[in-house]
């Protein structure tokens, strides 16, 4: 019996998050999740890459017969320039969270803003259609929820920034896809938001942009971006504010896999379980 007969049926297909520092990743949990909960015969491990070895390390991976990849955390900027072709949303968030090899090419994609969708919409009944929203931050985590954010029509979106001068380019940049303005924390004393997203590395230090005291609207939600096992400090904030719904970023976290999966599996699996059994770990952790 020839190998290739032997083989057939018994294929598992690689996959595997690239990054560094990796060993923190919740992906393989997640997809291996995701991969019993759909019958799926996947693999899905963390690959530590080391900084400089990027496209070595993806050339390895595919050639070893490896399907896709999920690319995070300093590699995601790599990637987009690695890729041979990019979706419409890798391409206008400048970063690429999803690889799939497909015969000689390398398809890249960006799931991140349309998870952040996703978890607003389908986990917390939250709609963005006429909503006035601030998203904190113009580094790479913005930017890769902007254009997204925009095809749910807000009737305003502010980007907020430190450097004020970042969040004016970014503004400028998502411009012809609805209404975005950029400015610096203290020009937001005008306005009254529905929705504020944190986007800022500013939570990995314990720390909070400095906001009005009078930011929030009435029923106001505030998400952020990153999650762990307590509250961040923007979230602290929030509740001291009277945000009438705080988050963390876990649910972003499955829903961009959850994308990834489908882009590679064509098979959408559920998610709101995956989101449980994640937060209790996170919680044991
Ligand atoms: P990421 O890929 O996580 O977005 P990044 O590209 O380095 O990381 O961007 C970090 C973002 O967090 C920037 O918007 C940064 O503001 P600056 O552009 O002014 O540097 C913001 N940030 C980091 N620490 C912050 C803090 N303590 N307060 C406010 N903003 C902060």
């Amino acid at each position: 019996m020839s190998n290739d007969l032997f083989d057939f049926g018994e294929r598992i297909d690689r996959y595997a998050v690239m990054g560094n520092p990796i060993t923190h990743s919740k992906s393989p949990k997640i997809h291996s999740l995701f991969a019993k909960q759909t019958s799926q015969a996947v693999e899905y491990t963390a690959i530590q890459v080391d900084m400089g070895g990027f496209s070595q390390a993806v050339g390895n991976f595919c050639a070893s017969g490896g399907k896709g990849l999920n690319i995070t955390v300093p590699f995601k900027e790599e990637a987009w320039q690695l890729v041979s072709e990019r979706s419409q949303r890798a391409e206008l968030a400048g970063a690429v969270n999803t690889i799939k090899f497909d015969r000689d090419q390398i398809f890249g994609d960006n799931t991140d803003g349309i998870g952040l969708v996703h978890d607003l919409k389908n986990n917390h009944n939250y709609e963005l259609r006429d909503k006035i929203i601030l998203l904190m931050g113009a580094g790479g985590a913005a930017r890769g929820v902007i254009a997204p954010i925009l095809e749910q029509h807000p009737s305003l979106l502010i980007i907020a920034n430190r450097t004020p001068d970042k969040a004016v380019a970014l503004a400028m940049h998502f411009s012809e896809f609805g209404t975005v303005q950029g400015c610096g924390y203290g020009q937001l004393n005008e306005l009254q938001f529905d929705l504020v997203l944190n986007a800022t590395a500013a939570s990995l230090q314990g720390e909070v942009p400095d906001l009005p005291e009078e930011l929030l609207a009435d029923q106001a939600m505030c998400y952020d971006l990153m999650y762990g096992a307590k509250p961040t400090a923007f979230m602290a904030w929030a509740a001291v504010h009277g945000a009438s719904q705080i988050t963390d970023g876990l649910g972003m976290l499955v829903e961009q896999a959850a994308e990834s999966f489908y882009i590679w599996r064509d098979v959408r699996p559920e998610t709101s379980s995956v989101i449980e059994m994640l937060r209790e770990v996170l919680n044991n952790e």
